[in-house]
């Protein structure tokens, strides 16, 4: 009976012992500088909507990811010396191949959807006709499957390509998609030159370039497109996918058309004056060859673009079309 007691009391002291070591690991495991996270009040988690005025002081207000954002002093000096520079100039062109441009991803794709055919994707179609060596480049790409006009001449072509997504949530999944593409987490420069411009960003991928810097904006660096693709060694370019809210007729303007030759785009033209817009590409070289104006809230997908295509191609397309 007292053996049995004994052994009753080790026990019970063994398990005090023990639970209380496991809450002291607990505790320390959720202490956030010397404050402990407690349940809120009734046991409800508040719903957070992003706009949450009344933080505590010594959190920082920005909403963004800071250490997505390149903060290397090394990087943001050369950055900074290179301003001013032409869109053709050598050391800008190797300063963005060295410290920007993302290799392709070597391992299995890993995407969460069966491949979906855009509308814009549809129509691009038509005018290369099972082509197999392709080269598109897609901007901005958010997370590079959802809404991807690109990623079709991928897996049912093997196209390769380039991939430029500015808003750092977006280019981490991106990256995790194992797309085959070259990657680049900055903009497209809405001037020649280099350029640090404020991103906002925002719920189902319209995250953009606005005015002012705020708060809830973080820089970004630009550069133009045109030493973006030198960098590539790219020149030659049969799909150009053009979304990025807003600055596409601004990115346009600086493509030098005569150095560089663009098949086939698609311009979303929602946020730009659409006659300006057809105007100026009609001005290289380029046939309006559809107005696309499609929209299923329930993917998302949203399809307001033009799409241009070279006269010749044009053309030629047309011709064949007119035959069979
Ligand atoms: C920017 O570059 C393009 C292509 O070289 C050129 O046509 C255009 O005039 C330039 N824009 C300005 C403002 O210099
Ligand atoms: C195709 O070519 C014919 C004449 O060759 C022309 O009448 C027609 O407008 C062209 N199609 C488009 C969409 O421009």
């Amino acid at each position: 009976m007292q053996h049995r007691f004994r052994s009753s009391c080790i026990l019970v002291a063994t398990v005090i012992v023990f639970g209380t070591l496991v809450f002291i690991a607990v505790l320390e495991r959720y202490k956030l500088d010397g404050a402990t996270l407690l349940a809120p009040e009734g046991g409800q988690v508040p719903e957070f909507d992003g706009h949450d005025d009344e933080l505590p002081p010594r959190i920082h207000k920005h909403r963004v990811a800071r250490d997505m954002l390149p903060i290397d002093p090394k990087i943001i000096r050369r950055f900074q010396a290179l301003s001013g520079r032409k869109q053709d100039d050598p050391e800008l062109i190797s300063f963005i191949r060295e410290e920007f441009i993302e290799d392709r991803r070597p391992f299995l794709p890993k995407l969460s959807h069966n491949v979906y055919k855009t509308p814009q994707a549809d129509e691009v179609d038509k005018y290369f006709k099972a082509k197999n060596d392709g080269f598109f480049v897609e901007a901005g790409a958010l997370d590079g499957e959802r809404s991807s006009n690109t990623i079709w001449f991928e897996k049912r072509f093997g196209w390769t390509g380039f991939l430029v997504e500015m808003d750092p949530s977006y280019y981490l999944q991106l990256r995790g998609k194992n797309r085959r593409c070259y990657t680049c987490n900055a903009c497209i420069s809405p001037s020649n030159y280099s350029s640090v411009v404020p991103f906002q960003e925002k719920g189902r991928g319209n995250g953009a370039i606005v005015p002012k810097a705020s708060l809830s904006t973080f820089p970004c660096l630009c550069f133009p497109f045109y030493s973006m693709m030198r960098a590539l060694d790219k020149v030659k370019i049969d799909y150009f996918s053009l979304d990025v809210e807003g600055q596409e007729l601004a990115i346009l303007r600086t493509i030098p058309f005569d150095e560089i030759d663009i098949s086939v785009l698609s311009v979303e033209y929602l946020h730009t004056d659409k006659q300006q817009l057809r105007d100026f590409m009609e001005s290289q070289g380029y046939v309006t060859a559809k107005t696309l104006s499609y929209e299923n809230r329930r993917i998302p997908q949203w399809s307001y673009d033009f799409i241009f295509v070279k006269e010749d191609l044009f053309r030629a397309v047309n011709r064949t079309q007119e035959q069979s």
